[in-house]
């Protein structure tokens, strides 16, 4: 089932770079669960390129589109964000008209250092604190950021395997955060949880280079399950 607003029209997802792992496997994913998903590139036939491939293996009634950037972020309210640290300030400046208010933007960017030519099991320091309350800085006022998705590893996503990891998410905003996480629920073997504040993003982000380190050191595909709470907690 599609996520819909309260009149009853499809919300669809824009995935902006989604023509990478990450943003393609939860572009698969959430295309299987029902939902509308756009595929938001820099380069449109990239993009409409990337489309066809989900949409080849989520099956004929998966509805997935191709769009640049910009155009994918008009045609939603939901912008799922899988862009590298590197890119994600000036594209969110340059998105930034792009986006209409109220629109949610979830954001999954961790600061590797990779991004600077260092290690991708270290992160940087960024000023706002994470990469996510940079991208809140830099979106209307609007527009509410929320952090998740930085643990859940993009080979299992574009597996067929349900996944065998919970997804924390961060926000400031109460409805957005469930919103993403009723979608983060959508995707088998996810459970999700409340991670509270944008500013917990910080820990959350610091997690996926201790997971990149595992995954060097055992060849594997780290996650994450938090466990000890009541199972009201998870989604
Ligand atoms: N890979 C994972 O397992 C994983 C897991 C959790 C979180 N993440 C995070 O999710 C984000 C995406 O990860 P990924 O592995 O999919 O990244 P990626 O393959 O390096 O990049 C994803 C897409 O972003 C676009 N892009 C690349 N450089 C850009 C730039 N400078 N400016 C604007 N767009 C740019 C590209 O799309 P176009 O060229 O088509 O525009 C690319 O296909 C990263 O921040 C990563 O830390 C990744």
């Amino acid at each position: 089932m599609a996520t819909t607003n309260p009149a009853g029209l499809v919300r669809p997802i824009a995935v902006i770079g989604g023509t990478g792992p990450a943003g393609m496997g939860l572009a698969l994913r959430w295309a299987r669960a029902g939902e509308t998903v756009i595929i938001g590139s820099r380069n449109e036939e990239r993009a409409q390129q990337t489309a066809a491939a989900i949409q080849r293996r989520a099956g004929p009634d998966a509805i997935v589109s191709g769009m640049e950037n910009a155009a994918a972020c008009a045609a939603a309210d939901i912008l799922m964000l899988t862009v590298p640290f590197e890119g994600q300030a000036t594209l969110l400046k340059e998105l930034k008209p792009a986006m209409t208010a109220g629109s949610i933007l979830i954001d999954a960017t961790v600061p590797l250092a990779a991004s600077v030519g260092g290690r991708a099991s270290r992160t940087l320091g960024v000023w706002q604190g994470s990469a996510a309350q940079q991208a809140a800085e830099l979106v209307p006022k609007e527009v509410s950021v929320v952090a998740a998705f930085h643990n859940v590893s993009a080979d299992m996503l574009n597996g067929d395997a349900p996944l065998d990891c919970d997804v924390i998410v961060c926000s400031n905003d109460a409805d957005a955060s469930q919103l993403t996480r009723e979608l983060a629920a959508k995707i088998p073997g996810v459970r999700a949880l409340d991670g509270g504040p944008l500013q917990n993003a910080r820990i959350v982000e610091q997690i996926t280079a201790l997971l990149i380190g595992m995954n060097i050191r055992y060849k594997g595909h780290a996650g994450v399950r938090i466990t000890g709470l009541p199972p009201t907690a998870y989604r």
